[in-house]
């Protein structure tokens, strides 16, 4: 497949996003997915241009961004929510919506099970073990590009104190102004955060502050620090012993991460 051609893979996307947009009294869920796409599309190029990826992975990184999450649409329509929990993996009705609408007609079979394969794993807790090398490396660059968006929307969202609208980024948590034990104690184990254990707001927060653990490519640490979504998410929430103790565990891990670059 040509460069020129993700051009074509765009409109494709963006007729089946605009087609849910047109028909919904509430666009702003889907116009959140569609924007969200576009700036994973770009977070992706970007990383993959910093690291030795040969121009031969670009296309394809770029692709699996751009049908990642487009399951997201059927989801919301369907359930009312991005909450997998209680509705379905949004990754594998990606997939769905992928085969459905032939989306990756253009490539050769290999190269399609390997995005593919990408989007199935890039909502996983971790990619499972013996994929290869190549699915690995898209599912990574996938993984870091989607993380970097989510945190720069959330971090806009807890900044903002709009705790009425777009309740939907926040997965309708309550901020009830405590955080869970447990999610501390994975956060200093430097384990990422599982959903299941997510009960408030703050947890959700932790969450995503554990997704340092997860970025895989040093432009992805760099974003964080550039953009400061570590310490800005802190700062939304309780100034508790804790959280102090928690920010400062976090701050260190990045400059050991930086000074080993
Ligand atoms: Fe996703």
């Amino acid at each position: 497949m040509a460069e020129f051609d993700f051009d074509i893979l765009k409109e494709k996307f963006s007729a089946y996003a605009d087609g849910f947009i047109a028909e919904s009294e509430d666009p702003g869920p889907f116009l959140l997915k569609k924007e969200h796409t576009f700036r994973v599309c770009r977070n992706i190029r970007r990383i993959a241009a910093g690291i030795d990826c040969c121009s031969k992975d670009l296309l394809p990184a770029e692709t699996a961004a751009l049908f990642h999450d487009i399951g997201r649409f059927r989801q919301f329509r369907e359930y009312g929510t991005f909450v997998d929990a209680v509705s379905e993996n949004h990754a594998l009705l990606s997939c769905r919506v992928i085969d459905e609408n032939n989306l990756l007609d253009g490539y050769g079979a290999e190269e399609k099970k390997r995005i593919k394969d990408a989007v199935f794993y890039h909502n996983m807790y971790a990619p499972p073990n013996g994929i290869d090398d190549s699915t690995l490396l898209l599912t990574r660059l996938l993984r870091d590009a989607d993380k970097l968006d989510i945190l720069d929307v959330v971090t806009r969202r807890y900044l903002s104190g709009d705790n009425e609208q777009s309740n939907y980024v926040i997965l309708y948590l309550t901020d009830d102004g405590k955080v869970s034990p447990a999610l501390l104690e994975d956060l200093f184990e430097k384990r990422v955060i599982t959903g299941s254990k997510v009960e408030r707001l703050n947890d959700l927060k932790l969450l995503q502050i554990s997704w340092i653990f997860d970025l895989n490519f040093d432009a992805s640490i760099q974003t964080t620090i550039t953009n400061g979504y570590m310490e800005k998410i802190f700062s939304t929430m309780p100034q508790s012993d804790d959280l102090i103790h928690a920010k400062s565990f976090i701050d260190s891990y990045i400059s050991e991460k930086i000074h080993r670059q």
